[in-house]
């Protein structure tokens, strides 16, 4: 279908370029031999203007909504959302979305199950109120971590979780720090996944440390790749902790591989920190073997179970994390520093909206 009227701002007096609707459902640009010539016509520089967009928070964490949307400088929807008196969980958008480009902020945060349940509605709400195009946020995507069978009888929880976000009317998802960057594909719509790592590092350049003093730990094999990226930013050498999970809230650490860490600073990443078990075991190893000073950051602060306690008596010069998880100041431990993520997600928002590229805020 050619659309007769694009939505419009502004006008050109360049050979007007027309909008097609796809089979999908999307818009695209007329190829150049079908557009008319010579004469002036209003040219939509994007298929959503700015003001059909639509943000809406569960309630998993409204404040962080509340700053994206003022980066955004557009106001938080309107939405209610309640709880029945069996448990069940009522949602109304409160406000037109027919035709509209809306994003759903979320992050599957403790309490997990309610979080992702009231996501599944609130899509469900919008895709049964016909928004053109529904983008899942999430600021943290909980159940990631069991992404593979690697024994008999288990789940794929992350695999299930992403059919079942796209199977509630998710057309995108817009995420960051992923559990392992490939959980992307097993989302069957497009995913956009960001890193914190910039605004992490950016927080450690301030510092001012001294590369030769530095050593960037990876507190297990998976975060490998990870404290590389960090340590061709920050500069410094590379160790790695041979961590072995006994049970889930408990690690042992082993052995520690690269470094050397005697009488260095060592800057320790995680995707997340759950329970504190692997972070702070590997924390003690590194004083173990002479480490000066550390510091641990993190995207995720989960900070479930005996988290709090365990970073509070840990040998820590600081903790740093951001906001993708809402956590009130008094369940903090001590020395820590949180960074908000608003404008990157914000950022993020803007371009998918306007079609740009978002690439640049991968690194
Ligand atoms: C493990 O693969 C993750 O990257 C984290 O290191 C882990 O999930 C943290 O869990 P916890 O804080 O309970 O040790």
């Amino acid at each position: 279908m050619i659309l007769a009227e694009p939505k419009c701002v502004w006008y050109s007096v360049v050979p007007a370029p027309r909008l097609l609707q796809t089979d999908k459902g999307r818009w695209k640009v007329a190829p150049e031999s079908s557009r008319g010539a010579n004469h002036q016509c209003p040219l939509p520089k994007s298929p959503f203007p700015m003001n059909d967009l639509k943000i809406f928070s569960g309630r998993a964490h409204p404040d962080l909504s509340g700053r994206i949307c003022d980066y955004l400088g557009v106001p938080l929807g309107q939405r209610s959302l309640a709880d029945f008196p069996d448990g069940e969980i009522s949602c109304r958008i409160e406000e037109d979305v027919r035709g509209r480009d809306v994003f759903l902020i979320q992050p599957t945060c403790p309490p997990v199950n309610d979080a992702l349940m009231e996501l599944l509605i609130m899509l469900d709400s919008c895709k049964r109120a016909s928004a053109e195009r529904i983008t899942t946020v999430l600021p943290y995507f909980g159940y990631a971590r069991q992404d593979r069978k690697d024994e008999g009888r288990v789940p794929i929880t992350a695999k299930m979780v992403a059919d079942i976000i796209s199977r509630a009317g998710a057309d995108r998802v817009l995420t960051l720090d992923l559990h392992a960057p490939q959980i992307q594909g097993f989302f069957d719509v497009p995913v956009d996944h960001l890193y914190a790592a910039p605004v992490l590092n950016e927080h450690f350049l301030k510092m001012d440390l001294n590369p030769e003093e530095l050593v960037i730990v990876s507190p297990d094999e998976g975060s490998i790749k990870r404290a590389l990226g960090h340590a061709k930013r920050l500069g410094g050498r590379v160790a790695i902790i041979d961590k072995r999970r006994s049970s889930a809230e408990d690690t042992q650490q082993e052995n520690i591989i690269g470094g050397p860490v005697d009488g260095k600073i060592c800057l320790m990443f995680d995707d997340m920190i759950s329970t504190a078990g692997s972070i702070c075991g590997a924390a003690k190893k590194l004083k173990e073997v002479g480490a000066r000073e550390i510091h641990v950051a993190t995207t995720h602060a989960v900070f479930c179970g005996p988290a709090v306690e365990r970073l509070t008596e840990a040998d820590l010069a600081g903790v740093v994390c951001t906001d993708s998880i809402p956590r009130a100041a008094d369940q903090m431990p001590p020395r820590t520093h949180v960074l908000g993520i608003a404008p990157l997600l914000g950022e993020a928002i803007k371009r998918i909206h306007r079609n740009e590229s978002v690439s640049r805020l991968f690194t």
